[in-house]
Order: C-alpha cells, then sequence, then structure tokens
C-alpha cells in the first residue's frame, strides 16, 4: 500500500486530516452498529450537553510501524478500560471495551497510508472520544452520545525533541481531591490553557501541579505524569488520586524493573524533595519521555543534575527500551502489542 506523500521527519504535533474516521451514535439505551466515514465534520444541535456542560471524555494513543514493516498500536485494552472510567464519572455510556480497541484497529486499517514509516521519528495519534450530543438545558446528563475515532499523523510533542524543558510550578489547580483529575475529560484541559498560556508567556515549556488542598505535593503537568530517578537509580513517580493514571507511566514502571532491574517506586512526592533527584522526565502517549532539566518554584531554580544538555541516562535507557518494545525491536510483553 502507497503512503501518502508528507514530510514524515518534520511534521509537528498537530491535525492533519486522514481519510476515514469511526462514528457510533448512542440513542434509547444502545449504541449503533458504528462505521467509518469519510466525512470529518461533526453536526450536532447548538444546545448539545458538549457545548453547553463540557459533557466530553477521550483517550489518546499511537500506531507505530515496527522494524519488519508490521503496524501495531499499544495497550488499547488499557486506554478503552480508562475511558470506561471517564464515561462512569461523568454519567455518559460506556462504549464496550471490545468494541472501543475493535473501532481503534479500524480506523488504522482504514487509514494505513498515514501510519509514519519505521524510523521517521512520527507515529499516527489515535483519538477516541464520545460526547453528549442531545439537547440538554437543565443540568443533567445528555441522553444521546457519539463515539468517533479519529487518527492524526504526528511528530514530537515538545519542539527540539529530546532536548530537556523548562518547566514552572503552577500557581493554578488543575483538579480538585475528590474531582476530575484521574479521568480523562475535557473540562479538565480546559481548565489548564490559562495556565499553559501564562506559563508559555513566562517563558516555560510547561506546569507542575501541585495538590490543591496542601500545595506541597506534585500532582503532573496538564498532558503528562511525572517520573524521577533518584541519585541511586531507583525511578520513583508520584502516586495520587488526582492524577490521570498514565499508561505510559505504568508501562515504564514494569520497564524500569523487568526489563532494567531498577527498583521502582510510586508514593507521594513533595516538591521540596525534587532538588535531591538526579534526572526527571515526562511521560505520556504524546510526550513519550520528555526530560525536565530545570524546575522553577516562584524564581527559585531547582536544576536536575542530568542539566539542560541531554536527556539523562536512566531516563535515556527507560526511553529507548519503551519505544523499542513499542517499534517492535524489544520483544514485547504479551498482550502488549495489537497488530493490525
Ligand atoms: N496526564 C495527563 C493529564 C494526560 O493528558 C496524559 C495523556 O494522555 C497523561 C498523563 C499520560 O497518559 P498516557 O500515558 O496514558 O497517555
Ligand atoms: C496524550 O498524551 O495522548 C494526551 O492526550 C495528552 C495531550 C496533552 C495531547
Amino acid at each position: 500500500m502507497e503512503k501518502k506523500n508528507l514530510d514524515w521527519a518534520n511534521i509537528g504535533f498537530g491535525y492533519i486530516e486522514t481519510d476515514k474516521r469511526y462514528v457510533s451514535n448512542y440513542k434509547d439505551g444502545a449504541w449503533d452498529a458504528g462505521v467509518l466515514t469519510e466525512d470529518s465534520m461533526v453536526t450536532i444541535s447548538e444546545c448539545a450537553g458538549v457545548l453547553q456542560y463540557a459533557q466530553t471524555i477521550f483517550e489518546g494513543m499511537k500506531a507505530y510501524t515496527t522494524e519488519d514493516g508490521r503496524i501495531v498500536t499499544f495497550r488499547p485494552d488499557l486506554n478503552a478500560a480508562r475511558m470506561e472510567d471517564s464515561a462512569k464519572r461523568l454519567e455518559m455510556p460506556v462504549f464496550p471495551q471490545e468494541r472501543f480497541v475493535d473501532a481503534v484497529v479500524q480506523t488504522v486499517a482504514a487509514n494505513k497510508a498515514y501510519v509514519p514509516p519505521f524510523g521517521s521519528g512520527a507515529t499516527l495519534y489515535l483519538r477516541p472520544y464520545m460526547f453528549g450530543s442531545n439537547a440538554v438545558i437543565g443540568v443533567k446528563p445528555a441522553c444521546e452520545y457519539q463515539f468517533r475515532v479519529f487518527a492524526t499523523p504526528v511528530g514530537p510533542y515538545f519542539k527540539g525533541g529530546v532536548k530537556p524543558l523548562t518547566i514552572c510550578v503552577s500557581d493554578f489547580d488543575r483538579a480538585a481531591p475528590n474531582g476530575t483529575g484521574h479521568i480523562k475529560a475535557g473540562l479538565n484541559y480546559a481548565m489548564s490553557l490559562h495556565a499553559i498560556v501564562s506559563a508559555h508567556k513566562n517563558g516555560f515549556d510547561e506546569n507542575m501541579y501541585l495538590d490543591a488542598a496542601t500545595k506541597t505535593k506534585v500532582e503532573e503537568t496538564g498532558g503528562a505524569n511525572f517520573l524521577f530517578i533518584t541519585k541511586d537509580n531507583k525511578v520513583v513517580t508520584p502516586k495520587s488520586d488526582s492524577i490521570l493514571p498514565s499508561i505510559t507511566r505504568r508501562s515504564l514502571m514494569y520497564v524500569a524493573k523487568e526489563y532494567l532491574g531498577l527498583e521502582v517506586e510510586e508514593r507521594e512526592v513533595s516538591l521540596e524533595e525534587v532538588k535531591d533527584f538526579a534526572e526527571c522526565g515526562l511521560c505520556g502517549t504524546a510526550a513519550v519521555i520528555s526530560p525536565v532539566g530545570k524546575i522553577v518554584d516562584h524564581g527559585k531554580e531547582i536544576c536536575l543534575s542530568s542539566g539542560m544538555g541531554d536527556m539523562g541516562p536512566v531516563t535515556k535507557k527507560l526511553f529507548d527500551t519503551l519505544t523499542g518494545i513499542q517499534m517492535g525491536k524489544i520483544e514485547a510483553p504479551k498482550g502488549w502489542l495489537v497488530e493490525i
């Protein structure tokens, strides 16, 4: 099959329309059969639940071309499960998990020409999402929904690829205790827009959010979880009920332990102890692992000992092993890769 003529090595993290997307509608208590369509436009009521009260959830995942030319997705079952958790929290119907995986596979299969070639540095980003589509004016859940999956080829999330980032400790909160920080709802990202625009204006790449209740513990950024490496090579990641349970982070913790023989710890991390870590990275589907070189806390600089030049050595090993698994260069744990 002929690939599209795109400049794979230089595409950024943006939307490029592809040929087909998957759509299924929920009405009268049931999902329809679902179809692939060429129509990239969505037509809904001016009073749709998603437009008035932000009733929308999504997922983010990728398809990769492996070294031997297969096309695979990475742990889509975990995205399906997380989307179920998100749906339940926002009083939305669950799109069955097997159907979620099937919809993703169908979308990738229908857009194979857009899956970036092995070694190009780009991947096919997949965006499953669901929203309340019927008119809702009193505050209540919609009764009709649309589930869609589109695909778009993407390059690195942060410009400059693997250059260490500078981030700032944010005064804004991303999520509240007992709120929605642990699910993937559009409302969490709307909340973060003012904070990210402010951070960029001040010259920072991202925000470090702290726990809203005490402002002493590290939570996550607007679109990725944190990983820290101690000076004795232990991998530490913050534990919190108000951060998104990153699939990349869960995979990296497994890789660290089972492939690299490193000690791993998921626990509360105080802002106070960040200065003692050797390395810091942001992990997520879009971010993969993006190294952090410096964290600025109200003018006070916390410099990671790995510096601003390159990714730290342990972060690099984690990055190489995870991407090696995703690209079929290193044997994946059973069930991690789903071939299209
Ligand atoms: N945290 C937030 C707020 C995110 O938006 C994402 C991206 O999906 C992540 C963490 C990373 O999650 P995952 O590794 O499942 O992509
Ligand atoms: C992802 O990593 O898939 C996300 O959804 C994060 C988003 C900020 C692009």
